[in-house]
């Protein structure tokens, strides 16, 4: 059997990285970039990071400010209109998982083709190079800036578009952890876990290989023990370093072997109300990893094992049970709300349960996860996400 392992060309991971922008920039064509952000960070001074470095070597570029939180089809066209008003030839994706999609989404149809339907995975160029992107992500969480995953909503319906292929790895990515310093509690606890998310989620995948696993734990490892304490200590650069590591690594290891039954079930919660992403992974992962640990056992010791949850002299029944234990426990002393707390409107939810079981299952998630639900299994886990509590 073989295992497949994309990357961009380069990776550049520490602090004061930004240097040598323009630089990487050339090294890739890239002589006019559109830098792809939105209007808080372009209107910050951490923008000068990115915007210094290209002026000091002489280099022009444009500056895109309109990214939505959740990119749709619609904020893209905008997005074509201003790279096509230019001779811009690259992109520099400066943000978290919304720039970054929003660069792969352009970079995609201005490569291949404007529709953006027939693009979507299986149908993604698998092995093609879409306009260069440099990546340079402002939060620990997403790992767009390794991975191979671009999402997008699809303005007129709705519905989210995923695009999975090489075409949506880019050229390359610059990770200055220093960059995360003064990002917002919330943001940071949404970030982070969601790139526990894919660490846990890549490990206990059916898809996992050697190459996904040792970054998976290593993730873990980097992204479990530190959450609390990029929350409680925003300036502990040490904690900081080892999570944006951590979410880095998540992405490699996502990309090889998949997200499973989380992400899927999160999907239309975005999707049909709008709950961000980090925050919709941490209202139903107690449930399903609770759910998924009795198929999954060894993997999920292994697991708690990585996180600091277990010693070596566990044994595995004992130390997988941790696991689930420990994401309630996370949610709680993060900050991050259940379903209930949150707000969501019951009847709606409970009205939906049909459509984002089939809309969960078209994700090709959770036949990755170790235990396959049926859709009334999963429509219970749903039932069962609801109720649980921990804020
Ligand atoms: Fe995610």
């Amino acid at each position: 059997m073989f295992t497949t392992f994309r990357s961009p060309a380069l990776v550049e991971f520490g602090a004061d990285g930004l240097e040598r922008l323009a630089e990487i920039c050339r090294s890739f064509g890239v002589s006019r970039p559109l830098i792809v952000t939105d209007k808080f960070l372009a209107d910050s001074p951490l923008i000068k990071k990115v915007t210094q470095p290209l002026v000091e070597a002489g280099v022009e570029y444009g500056l895109f400010r309109e990214t939505l939180p959740e990119p749709t089809t619609g904020s893209i066209d905008t997005l074509r209109e201003k790279f096509e008003s230019d001779d811009y030839d690259g992109l520099i994706a400066f943000g978290g998982g919304s720039a970054m999609d929003s660069a792969k989404a352009l970079a995609i149809t201005e490569t291949f083709g404007k529709d953006y339907r027939r693009w979507v995975v299986p149908h993604t160029p698998a092995d093609r190079v879409a306009v260069p992107i440099v990546c340079v992500p402002t939060t620990a969480g997403s790992g767009s800036e390794v991975s191979n995953a671009c999402i997008l909503k699809d303005t007129a319906t709705g519905e989210k578009l995923v695009y999975l292929g090489q075409s949506c790895v880019p050229s390359a990515a610059v990770i200055d952890y220093e960059l995360t310093l003064n990002v917002p509690a919330s943001l940071t606890a949404s970030t982070g876990i969601d790139a526990l998310a894919h660490s846990l989620e890549a490990y206990t995948s059916t898809g996992a290989n050697p190459f996904s696993d040792a970054m998976a734990l290593s993730a873990l490892s980097l992204i479990g023990p530190n959450l609390r304490t990029v929350i409680s200590e925003p300036s502990d650069r040490e904690a900081r370093r080892r999570v944006m590591l951590g979410a880095t690594q998540a992405g490699y290891a996502f990309t090889s072997a998949g997200v499973t039954l989380v992400h899927g079930m999160t999907a239309p919660l975005g999707g049909l109300f709008g709950i961000q992403h980090g925050v919709s992974n941490a209202m139903v992962m107690p449930t399903v990893h609770r759910w998924s640990t009795s198929a999954g056992q060894k993997r999920y010791a292994t697991a708690a094992r990585a996180l600091g949850l277990a010693a070596d002299g566990h044994d595995d029944a004992t130390a997988s049970q941790l696991v689930a234990d420990e994401l309630t426990a996370l949610n709680r002393d993060l900050g991050l709300p259940s379903m209930q707390v949150y707000g969501l409107d019951k009847q709606r939810y409970f009205e939906q349960i049909g459509t984002m079981t089939e809309q969960a299952f078209l994700t090709g998630g959770p036949a990755l996860n170790p235990r396959v639900p049926t859709p009334e299994e999963m429509a219970d886990l749903y039932r069962a996400a609801w109720e649980e509590k921990w804020d």
